[in-house]
């Protein structure tokens, strides 16, 4: 059943462009405008919401992080991001104009659970996006949205969590294109940006062979920290789980403006950084602020490594090595950037000769609070 791969997690991770093109099938008419029926929310419903808040766990918490972004940029509409033990165990400000998404890959994650009861006691409407049909999650919400990732065997998420990132863009797409917002005239052209992204991703997964030699060469690695800006935040915090949850390794994400604010007194000499680089061709002169970061760490010691974009000759000179990855638009790039991640910290648990598809201590779900 690992299709000649050495573990389920190797296996999923290949599924990837699959479980991408499958979560986007049969999503659009033949006019190419995006059809969601199957959600069974109703359009005014939609039309109403002021506000989105998404309550998840681990991966999909981080997905739920790359969908704020987008969300909140193409549709106008405020997007939280909470994790879901967190929620429950607060006093949320949501009501009936709040659309509450619980992202599961399992559907029985018991923290989202409780967070999606407490959602519908204090009247808010909650859509799951879940992977696995009929579980408690989307029978327990008012609708669902379901990924086609596939059964996810391995512990550590990886397809799941690219499924769970597509059918977020799908969901903000849908509400943009409803709404009519100003950026509904753009719905199309994303959406067909989105058809794109299987064969890129699958781009990245024919040229994996320099990641995998990094990471059989750090084999004997203590501690390794992954920054990124934007979209790629999220994406650095999930290298920095699947590391610690596949290969025991002492890792942390930071948000790489927070550098400055603490974090780079963990720099010293020869400490990897894995630092995801956005697209040069994107606005807002990220890609100039970061590589001043990588810089930065550079000149106390780090040994860089870039997640870049083909074509951005700008890291070349600071990053000890660049992995690249095909172009793409900046929301778009976390399906990309966070691929060669999931390889390294599976490749490295194996040179470890670690059970990637059992980590110690860990369930594939998370079925009590
Ligand atoms: C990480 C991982 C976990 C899950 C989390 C939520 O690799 O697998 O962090 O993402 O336990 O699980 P689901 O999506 O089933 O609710």
């Amino acid at each position: 059943e690992k299709g000649g791969f050495p573990s389920f997690m190797a296996k999923e991770i290949h599924d990837q462009p699959q479980a991408v093109a499958d979560t986007l099938l049969g999503r659009t008419d033949a006019t190419g405008r995006l059809v969601l029926d199957e959600m069974k929310l109703d359009e005014s419903v939609l039309r109403s919401i002021d506000k989105i808040v998404v309550v998840a766990c681990g991966t999909a918490a981080y997905a739920g992080q790359v969908a704020k972004y987008a969300v909140e940029h193409w549709c106008r509409i405020p997007c939280e991001v909470e994790l879901a033990h967190e929620f429950r165990y607060r006093d949320p400000v949501v009501d009936q104009n709040t659309l509450v998404v619980a992202i599961s890959q399992s559907g029985e994650t018991m923290d989202t659970i409780m967070a999606v009861r407490h959602a519908r006691e204090q009247g808010a409407r909650v859509l799951a996006i879940c992977n696995t049909n009929g579980s408690t999650i989307p029978r327990e919400s008012d609708a669902a949205l379901y990924t086609h990732a596939g059964p996810e065997i391995a512990v550590a998420s990886t397809k799941a969590f690219l499924a769970q990132i597509t059918a977020c863009y799908l969901l903000g797409l849908y509400l943009a294109q409803l709404r009519g917002n100003k950026f509904a005239d753009e719905v199309g052209d994303v959406l067909a940006q989105l058809h794109e992204m299987p064969a890129k991703v699958q781009e990245v997964l024919d040229r994996l062979e320099e990641v995998r030699a990094l990471a059989r060469s750090m084999a004997d690695t203590r501690s390794v920290l992954f920054l990124g800006r934007h979209v790629g935040f999220p994406v650095a915090m999930e290298g920095a789980l699947k590391l610690k949850e596949l290969a025991y390794i002492h890792a942390e994400g930071f948000a790489a403006g927070e550098l400055k604010h603490g974090p780079i007194a963990l720099v010293e000499e020869g400490q990897p950084v894995f630092v995801v680089v956005p697209s040069p061709r994107g606005r807002d002169s990220l890609h100039a602020k970061i590589v001043s970061n990588i810089q930065e760490i550079r000149a106390r010691g780090a040994r860089t490594i870039a997640i870049a974009e083909d074509g951005d000759e700008a890291v070349e000179p600071y990053a000890d090595t660049v992995l690249r990855v095909p172009q793409s638009s900046t929301l778009l790039s976390p399906l990309l950037s966070v691929v060669p991640l999931q390889v390294f910290a599976c490749e490295l648990a194996t040179a470890k000769g670690l059970d990637v598809d059992q980590p110690r201590n860990l369930a594939k779900s998370v079925t009590v609070e």
